[in-house]
């Protein structure tokens, strides 16, 4: 995929220009190509977020100053993407949002964005066009009891979204929280919040009866399928209480037999995006709540 080097372009009135030092890899590069998703034309530049330097503020950008560290999601307009050297940032995308602590490095701060905004926009966004089950956001005084002591199934716990579905499951105050992954991402997962941490390579059967065991007898109402692909969407669906709600992060793959008339699952395909129109004011309010200063859930 082609990357561009040396272009620093300046600055609009509300845009910062931010001099890239980390930016991650992400399953939707691959795919844009393979798939021909959202990108319009091309040339196009990839790259979907990142950790770096403010190099440049416009004339108008009030919350930003040159040499702040930040983090940020780029957007698919090659001004804005991260694979390169300088990206321009709209100012209120960032708006206080994205300072980067100093215990955290570029590299940690670069992974952030994605995974988070695709769990928080997908529980949280109350816009009515967002694809979100639009349940009430940690910082909502609901949020303190409506979970407390619900299971919380995350399918594919150490994904990059997965990870945050599992840290957003323990402040939203789910127990037990079950996660599949590999063996050897159980002790990580666990710091996380994870509870549970199930093989994934077994027999989906036997994945299913783990988790009905840990859970045993409550209802799972809710489980986030980080991975999305046709078996574990089998899986969670199976594993979903009638009347729960089901995250995927990929296209509905149930097959229909499984979609049983009156069951009263809820099944949401989320759009991690804090930019797109219907997630924006949450995707402002998180950044908001993302930034380190004064006391932070990063
Ligand atoms: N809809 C959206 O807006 C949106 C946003 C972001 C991502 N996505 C999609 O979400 C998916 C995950 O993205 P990501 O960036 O989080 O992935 P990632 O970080 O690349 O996840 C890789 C990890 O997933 C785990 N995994 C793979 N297959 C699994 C399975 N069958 N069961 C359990 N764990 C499994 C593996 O963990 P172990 O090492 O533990 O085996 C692997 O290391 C991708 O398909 C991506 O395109 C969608």
């Amino acid at each position: 995929m082609p990357t561009q080097n040396n272009r620093r372009p300046t600055p609009a009135p509300q845009k910062v220009l931010v001099k890239i030092a980390a930016t991650t890899l992400n399953p939707l590069d691959w795919k844009i190509q393979a798939y021909g998703l959202y990108v319009q034309s091309y040339p196009h530049i990839a790259g979907c977020e990142a950790a770096g330097t403010v190099e440049e503020v416009g004339s108008e950008v009030q919350n930003l100053a040159k040499g702040d560290r930040i983090l940020f999601q780029g957007d698919f307009a090659n001004t804005h993407a991260t694979f390169q050297q300088y990206c321009v940032v709209p100012a209120d995308r960032t708006s206080k949002c994205s300072h980067i602590p100093d215990n955290i490095s570029f590299d940690q701060a670069a992974s952030v964005p994605l995974g988070l905004a695709t769990v928080a926009t997908g529980l949280w966004s109350l816009h009515p066009d967002a694809r979100s089950v639009k349940w009430p956001a940690l910082w909502e005084q609901e949020c303190a009891t409506k979970f407390a002591g619900k299971p919380a199934l995350i399918l594919g716990g150490s994904s990059s979204v997965g990870q945050y579905a599992i840290q957003l499951a323990k402040l939203s105050g789910h127990s037990p929280i079950i996660t599949t992954a590999s063996p050897h991402n159980a002790a990580l997962l666990k710091s996380l919040g994870a509870t549970h941490v199930v093989d994934r390579s077994l027999a989906p059967a036997d994945v299913l009866c783990e988790i009905q065991k840990i859970a045993g007898g409550m209802p799972i109402e809710y489980v986030y399928d980080t991975i999305s692909s046709t078996d574990t969407q089998v899986l969670a669906y199976d594993a979903l209480a009638p009347g729960g709600t089901l995250l995927l992060t990929q296209t509905a793959a149930t097959p229909d037999d499984k979609a049983k008339d009156g069951d009263g699952k809820r099944v949401v395909f989320v759009f991690g995006s804090a930019h797109a129109p219907f997630n924006r004011a949450l995707g402002l309010e998180l950044c908001s709540r993302v930034r380190s200063r004064e006391g932070s859930y990063m």
